[in-house]
């Protein structure tokens, strides 16, 4: 049995306590937030300690491992201290908001980044992974482009909005790693072009609420990523893939598959997946079993710090296309 220590008791501290407490190898061996009470509510649910102080968790002698669920701003001192205490470590999304500093930790684990994994869960979800898997089988020959769709249903609270790092490093980071993930090379054009359609508060950020992206590689394989602040029908999390012998697509996920049909309307159906925690349930659970198999199997990550690194450059060049209304070259 793997023995975790979840840091972190917010939103994501929430899902990934319940997954590693219900996985068949790992235990959740300890909960750590400042906010005490956090803590004491996962552990009273699932088990193990709770404590306050983060690094108390990190240097228990009954914990192995330790996923990072807590703000952005502090993932690199925790991720650097848990590896120092010889504890592997899933951490989450962003590795950091500053590109310096987040290259600095890849080159200060130096060997020890083997032990470290990113939390872009979205290489997890069931449907994007089949995709992935049947574009390496040759399914639609040569790859070509790229689509992707993904829009929250609604503007986060101001407050949120303050700290996350801008709509490129905050939100499109997911869909930056998928596509270095598929195009399977590294992007050297980025274009993007941001508005603010709806949120004009967000001026004050230099930020935007509806971006487009555009990528290529060296070998001209193209991606275009589509990204709002707001739909308001719903989570919409889409994405095809051109080649030269077909196409592969996902459909948005929904309760039941059920279809309506009346005189004024056909084919209606259910609201989509209500936001990330219900539409990437399952992408969360393969996460958590990817890096307990990983541990157990003494295999490489699946996804690394570096992963996090470029997805990282590709965000910060997309910012300063938009900002600059010019292509961005990366080598
Ligand atoms: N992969 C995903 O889909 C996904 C989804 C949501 C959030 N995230 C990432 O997870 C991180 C947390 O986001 P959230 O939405 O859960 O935030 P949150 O505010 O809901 O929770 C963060 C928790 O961390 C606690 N905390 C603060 N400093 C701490 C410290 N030093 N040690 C331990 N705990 C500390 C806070 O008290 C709070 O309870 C962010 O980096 C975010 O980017 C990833």
């Amino acid at each position: 049995m793997i023995r975790i220590a979840m840091l972190g008791a917010g939103r994501i501290g929430q899902v990934h306590a319940a997954n590693i407490a219900r996985h068949p190898h790992a235990v959740l061996a300890a909960v750590a937030d400042p906010l005490v009470e956090n803590a004491r509510q996962l552990t009273d649910a699932w088990g193990g300690h709770a404590f306050a102080d983060p690094l108390e968790a990190i240097n228990h002698p009954q914990v192995d491992a330790v996923v990072i669920g807590t703000p952005t701003h502090t993932h690199v001192e925790l991720m650097l201290a848990a590896v120092r205490a010889g504890k592997a470590v899933l951490c989450e999304k962003p590795v950091d908001l500053d590109l310096e500093k987040a290259f600095a930790a890849r080159d200060a684990l130096g060997d020890d980044a083997r032990r470290v994994m990113l939390g872009f869960n979205r290489r997890f979800d069931p449907g994007f992974s089949e995709i992935h898997r049947r574009i390496a089988e040759g399914e639609i020959g040569d790859f070509h482009q790229l689509l992707i769709t993904s829009r929250d249903p609604d503007l986060a609270p101001y407050g949120y909005l303050q700290t996350s790092g801008g709509i490129f490093r905050d939100m499109v980071i997911h869909d930056l790693d998928l596509a270095r993930w598929f195009l399977g090379e590294e992007p050297v054009e980025v274009f993007a072009s941001g508005s603010r359609l709806f949120a004009p508060q967000l001026a004050a950020l230099g930020d935007y609420d509806t971006v487009m992206v555009q990528l290529r590689t060296a070998s001209g394989k193209q991606c275009q990523i589509n990204c709002s602040r707001r739909a308001v029908y719903g989570y919409d999390q889409r994405l095809e893939v051109l080649g030269s012998a077909g196409m592969l697509l996902n459909d948005n996920l929904r309760e039941t598959s059920v279809r309506h049909y009346n005189a004024q309307q056909t084919e209606a159906r259910g609201p989509l997946l209500d936001f990330f925690m219900a539409r990437y349930t399952e992408a969360y659970r393969l996460e958590i079993d990817a890096f307990i198999s990983a541990l157990r199997a003494n295999q490489p990550m699946p996804v690394t710090v570096n992963d996090g690194c470029q997805a990282l450059r590709l965000a910060d060049a997309a910012q300063r296309s938009a900002d600059t209304r010019s292509v961005v070259t990366l080598d």
